[in-house]
């Protein structure tokens, strides 16, 4: 299958299926010397993992992390860094019904039309459960930020037609409760809504705010691989994402540009904006500020309640869709787009390190 790799000089090549024997991924271009244990990743496996959250798919599966290459005594040693999961809690003959017809809302119809044969199972590698190899590289990714100072940070901003309130903004409340939500009164109203979507067999979108701090100026290519560009790409090359804003995104066509220009100022020998409407990225490089993302996340195709569809012979049926299936996918995926936020950043800023001659100067010039 083409398209599984992602990233020019720091590129993941995620492999596997839910219900094959595992799950993995291939870090190619990750430098020397990086300090690296399976705890690292572990930590941020354990945020996605299923079973781990009232709002998460029942599958019991312990996502323990193997380093199988690329690291000795602790250390990266510059070479491919494989990693991987083995499967554990598979239930293959939940998803025996769905071999021969199509889910509404997922990748079955797609697949066949495309490859004429498809792992039924737990929808193969286009199941959710492909996002904890990009979740594994996204640790390693986050290590070399951390040795930078650049941190990634995602949150919940609203679940259903629940947001946050900017103004009860709490950072120390996103990892009290299960939908990740900076905002404990909306967490509530969210969590009434979302166990009301279930006891009606139904379920529910929501959209996810990643933030970057620390960033540096001038990360991303003026043309193709714009900062926002690729982040557009890693953010909607997640299942089940239909939209990515970056900073006041689809709300900048209805402001005025004097609305919408983030003035510059000068004092004490820095350079700041007044606002951050860009959300951090001019002209597809970032400008020095925070860098400001949104992903929209539809409602869980997999539902329980009756839906109409087809089977491979054209034939109109109902469905019943059996199996166990995130209510809602956007607390799992907080870390998710961590991950591809900072693989992205990554890879950004090592295409920049060519971007001027002193730099390669100091590199090479004896
Ligand atoms: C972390 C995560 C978990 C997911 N869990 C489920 C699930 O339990 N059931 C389901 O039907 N879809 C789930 N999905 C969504 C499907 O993978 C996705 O909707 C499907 O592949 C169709 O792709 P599209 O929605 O991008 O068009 C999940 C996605 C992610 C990112």
């Amino acid at each position: 299958m083409s398209g599984s790799i992602f990233g020019k000089n720091f590129t993941i090549t995620t492999w596997g299926e839910s219900h094959g024997k595992g799950l993995g991924v291939v870090i190619d271009g990750c430098p020397s010397g990086i300090s690296l244990t399976e705890e690292d990743i572990q930590k941020d496996m354990d945020r996605r993992k299923p079973g781990s959250n009232a709002y998460g798919t029942k599958r019991s599966e312990g996502d323990k992390i193997h380093i199988m290459s690329g690291v000795f005594e602790g250390k990266t040693t510059g070479t491919p860094i494989s990693l991987m999961v083995f499967n554990e809690d598979q239930r293959s003959r939940d998803y025996s019904q769905i071999a021969e017809c199509y889910r509404p809302g997922h990748a079955d119809y797609t697949f066949d039309k495309k490859y004429g044969f498809r792992d039924y199972r737990g929808g193969g590698r286009s199941s959710g459960r492909e996002t904890l190899s990009r979740v594994a590289a996204g640790a390693v990714a986050k290590k070399i930020l951390e040795e930078l100072g650049i941190k990634v940070v995602s949150y919940t901003v609203s679940i259903g037609n629940i947001s946050i309130d900017r103004e009860k903004f709490d950072f120390d409340e996103i990892s009290k409760n299960p939908l990740f939500m900076p905002d404990k009164d909306a967490a509530e109203k969210a969590s009434i809504f979302l166990n009301k979507c279930m006891s009606e067999e139904n379920s529910a979108g929501g959209i996810i705010e990643t933030v970057v701090y620390g960033m540096p100026e001038g990360i991303g290519e003026p043309v193709f691989d714009k900062l926002d560009a690729n982040l557009g790409k890693a953010m909607f090359s997640i299942g089940a994402v239909k939209g990515v804003e970056i900073g006041s995104g689809f709300n900048a066509s209805k402001s005025t540009g004097f609305e919408n220009n983030d003035f510059f100022e000068y004092n004490n020998g820095k350079v700041s904006k007044l606002s951050n409407n860009a959300g951090g990225i001019l002209g597809g490089m970032s400008d020095g500020s925070e860098i400001i993302i949104r992903t929209a996340f539809k409602p869980t195709p997999s539902i329980h309640k009756t839906q109409k569809t087809i089977n491979k012979n054209n034939e109109n049926i109902d469905i019943n869709i059996k199996g166990r299936h995130d209510p809602v996918i956007v607390p799992r995926a907080v870390v998710v787009t961590e991950a591809m936020a900072s693989i992205t950043i990554v890879d950004l800023l090592f295409a920049n390190m060519f971007s001027k001659i002193e730099n390669i100067k100091y590199l090479y010039k004896r």
